[in-house]
């Protein structure tokens, strides 16, 4: 059911081919937002705004490609007339290596897209959403943002950093009606942990048998948040760190004293 929680609002959603930028696109069009949808998955990406209808349309959007971002930005106030909301969600976890193994090229290939991916969304589409009157960034970090994982050095070096990017707009564009928060998933169900990125390995039942709710969390979940995040319900929410893990933060679980 819609409450119309963003009704009136462009946004703009990158990585929304599917997971959680797909989720986020159809939650923020069912709440009555126009939605840009971003990502190099074009098939992918166009199938899902045709779903959606006329408040929808797909671009491809490199986030690492400065013409991507002023094509994208200029679709959202030429096609829906403004821009209110980004999603910065786009981002890569490549397979697990040691530092030592892992080559230079490959670790700045994940900070390129990760992190540098995340500071041109703010650069281009922060002005336009300024003169939209203002509006909410999100920024989709993880919870690799606050602790380290081993073999993904590149992952969470650029999940950590954008935490930091994420309080510097914050204080940079406040005064101009901009609010910019970091969500900071756990494990989520999409591709990302899906087996066919693991070369069939399924990593979920590890994960979800770690988790103190026993489970791992739905793109849905995480949408819900940023829903929130875009709207006006958190007007006086910036700078902040909204985490939505199933309690993966909470410490290292073990079954001792619960009924597991
Ligand atoms: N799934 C998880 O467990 C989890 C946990 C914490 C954080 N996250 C973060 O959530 C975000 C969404 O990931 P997801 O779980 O939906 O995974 P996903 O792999 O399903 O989606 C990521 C999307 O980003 C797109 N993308 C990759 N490189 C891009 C580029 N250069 N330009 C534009 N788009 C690009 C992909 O094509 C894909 O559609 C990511 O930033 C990820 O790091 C995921």
């Amino acid at each position: 059911m819609s409450n119309g929680r963003v009704e009136g609002k462009v946004a703009l959603v990158t990585g929304a081919a599917r997971g959680q930028g797909a989720a986020e696109a159809r939650l923020l069009v069912a709440e009555g937002a126009k939605v840009v949808l971003g990502d190099v998955l074009d098939d992918e990406g166009g199938t899902v705004a045709a779903e959606l209808g006329d408040a929808a349309i797909y671009r491809h959007l490199d986030v690492t490609s400065e013409a991507d971002w002023t094509s994208a930005v200029e679709t959202a106030v030429g096609r829906f007339g403004g821009l209110h909301i980004l999603v910065s969600n786009a981002g890569i976890s490549p397979r697990p290596r040691s530092i030592v193994d892992t080559r230079p090229d490959q670790y700045r290939k994940v900070i390129e897209i990760n992190q540098v991916g995340m500071f041109l969304g703010i650069h281009f589409a922060a002005p336009a959403i300024a003169e939209s009157g203002g509006g909410s960034i999100v920024i989709i970090s993880s919870v690799n943002g606050f602790v380290g994982a081993g073999g993904i050095a590149g992952y969470v070096s650029s999940k950590f950093a954008i935490r930091g990017l994420a309080k510097v707009a914050a204080l940079e564009l406040g005064r101009q009606g901009i609010r910019v928060n970091s969500v900071h998933p756990g494990p989520i169900d999409t591709p990302m942990v899906q087996p066919e990125s693991w070369g069939g390995y399924d990593m979920r039942p590890a994960l979800a048998a770690t988790s103190p709710l026993g489970r791992i969390g739905t793109p849905d979940e995480v949408a819900e948040l940023v829903c929130w995040l875009a709207s006006d319900a958190s007007a006086y929410c910036t700078g902040s760190e909204f985490v939505i893990d199933g309690g993966f933060l909470a410490g290292p679980f073990n079954a001792l004293g619960t009924d597991a």
